[in-house]
């Protein structure tokens, strides 16, 4: 579906913001609009097991939001090794990024849905917290990749409140757990 391309645009929400393993163009800051983060899917094969998944990033449409991330410029042959990493679930759409400097482009976003069999859907967040702080899978501890997340979120001025939201309650957590 990449024919003829020299170059495809890839939105960066989750942590494709923190973890670029892959070889890229160019990477700049840009705003996808009417879609939000929310850890409402399940990870078998990162940050959980089969038996005890995780929970990661997808987005959901909330119309008049927006989110941003970070977008590359990558040639089409990345995708081949993107499409293996999200395998869990995750599937590609073309929507407009927009950058800083007023400037659009069109590219591709993974997003999981209800659809897929690993989709863990909304909780308050406390429980996702509590949930994220007991998981872990191959990539690491689940809660290092909300940490993680939360940093690299500062770094670009976003602000969040589903995910600063549970960050701060696994700080909660983990002062309790200092406390036993
Ligand atoms: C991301 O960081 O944009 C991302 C999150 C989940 C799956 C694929 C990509």
């Amino acid at each position: 579906c990449f024919a003829g391309l020299d170059s495809v645009w890839v939105f960066g929400y989750g942590s494709l913001i923190f973890k670029a393993d892959f070889p890229y163009i160019e990477r700049r800051p840009a705003r996808i609009d009417h879609w939000q983060r929310r850890f409402w899917q399940g990870s078998h094969d990162h940050r959980g097991t089969p038996e005890a998944p995780g929970r990661v990033l997808t987005l959901v449409e909330v119309p008049g939001s927006s989110c941003k991330g970070m977008a590359y410029r990558v040639h089409p042959d990345v995708f081949a090794h993107l499409d293996h990493r999200e395998k869990n679930g995750y599937l590609r759409f073309e929507t407009a990024f927009h950058f800083d400097d007023g400037s659009e482009v069109n590219g591709l976003v993974y997003i999981a849905n209800s659809d897929n069999a690993a989709w863990l859907g909304p909780a308050p967040e406390s429980d996702i917290a509590e949930h994220i702080a007991n998981s872990r899978g191959p990539s690491g501890p689940n809660d290092e990749y909300v940490l993680r997340l939360a940093q690299a979120l500062r770094e670009l001025d976003e602000t969040d409140a589903h995910v600063f939201a549970i960050e701060a309650y696994l700080h909660l957590l983990a002062a309790q757990t200092d406390e036993d």
